[in-house]
């Protein structure tokens, strides 16, 4: 018998267009994330659950929807919102969506990239404060991706090496961590692989590309911050609890670290107030995957994994 399949929040048009086509009822909560009570009572009885990064999907929510449940199908790469143990025990099967946000994050991660280093929001908030200028041969003058810069991808994933691809268009040097490091398209690329002390040690830009877990959480911490080169670039698309934002912040203020563009905030949605006070941090609301194309293509993989499991298959892309 199948029951009701749950979607934490509503998707795009495409998206709950075949959604609809499920096997079961259909309960969808609504445009903003639901109330934990809320969650807790609509998923008694679920096949299914669509869940966000904005849900905690663990052992309570996971025993409120019984022993009916098949599938938790996380909208989002990354499934630091699911209690992936409690789900294993309790015989649950949960996907997630790699492959297809890797170009729109890749994207934002570049954004960023150059944002900070070419000082883009400073100098609108500039312009837009109506200050007089003219141009001069020393001002606004910042770090240039094309003379030499180097870029260091923390976790060359399936990401990452979109980054890389993208800052080797631009003519950085890369040094790299991660499963990818030492593959040939790496190799290709320029890239170096190094140790994680090494690439803090060597670049110019960091770009945090690794998922959340207990081992990662805060390694971006003061005595990493410091071990970075003098005047370097922090940018965060991931996860925002890498950093600890509070020794960001120091290290802005002492001048160690120039500048960070960051995606994932270490409390979101809470902003960290020294960092939004600072004019050298770029600040966006987690959009890495806010394509048109990349939204519709995460709901409708997560769509799919849901189906694939009710029809008694395997999903497409299991967490494993
Ligand atoms: C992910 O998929 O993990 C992103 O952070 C949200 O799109």
């Amino acid at each position: 018998m199948t029951g009701r399949i749950v979607i934490t929040r509503s998707l795009t048009a495409a998206v709950m267009e075949e959604a609809q086509r499920l096997p079961g009822e259909l309960v969808v909560l609504g445009e903003a994330p639901p109330e934990r009570s809320a969650l807790l009572d609509a998923v008694a009885n679920a096949s299914a659950i669509l869940s966000q990064l904005t849900e905690r999907i663990d052992d309570e929510v996971l025993a409120a929807a019984g022993q009916g449940l098949r599938i938790v199908a996380n909208g989002a790469a990354g499934v630091d919102n699911v209690d992936l143990e409690a789900a294993a025990r309790r015989g649950v099967v949960v996907s997630n969506t790699p492959g297809v946000l890797d170009d729109a994050t890749a994207d934002l991660a570049l954004a960023l990239i150059l944002a900070t280093t070419r000082r883009v929001v400073e100098a609108d908030r500039f312009i837009r404060g109506g200050s007089s200028w003219i141009w001069g041969p020393q001002e606004w003058i910042g770090l240039q991706l094309s003379a030499g810069a180097t870029l260091g991808i923390v976790g060359l994933g399936r990401i990452g090496m979109a980054v890389a691809r993208r800052a080797h268009a631009f003519g950085a040097g890369i040094v790299a961590t991660g499963s990818r490091a030492t593959g040939a398209e790496a190799a290709a690329l320029g890239v170096e692989a190094v140790t994680l002390d090494e690439l803090f040690a060597r670049a110019d830009i960091v770009t945090l590309h690794c998922p959340l877990t207990a081992e990662t959480e805060g390694m971006v911490d003061t005595s990493r911050l410091a071990s970075m080169r003098r005047g370097s670039y922090l940018i965060n698309t991931g996860r925002g609890p890498l950093v600890d934002e509070e020794a960001l912040a120091d290290a802005l203020d002492s001048g160690h670290v120039a500048g960070a563009g960051l995606d994932v905030h270490e409390h979101e949605p809470r902003v960290n107030e020294r960092l939004r006070g600072s004019d050298r941090v770029v600040l966006l609301p987690h959009i890495g995957s806010a394509g048109a194309a990349t939204r519709d293509a995460m709901g409708r993989l997560a769509v799919r994994n849901i189906a694939e499991v009710l029809a008694g298959r395997d999903p497409v892309t299991p967490v494993r």
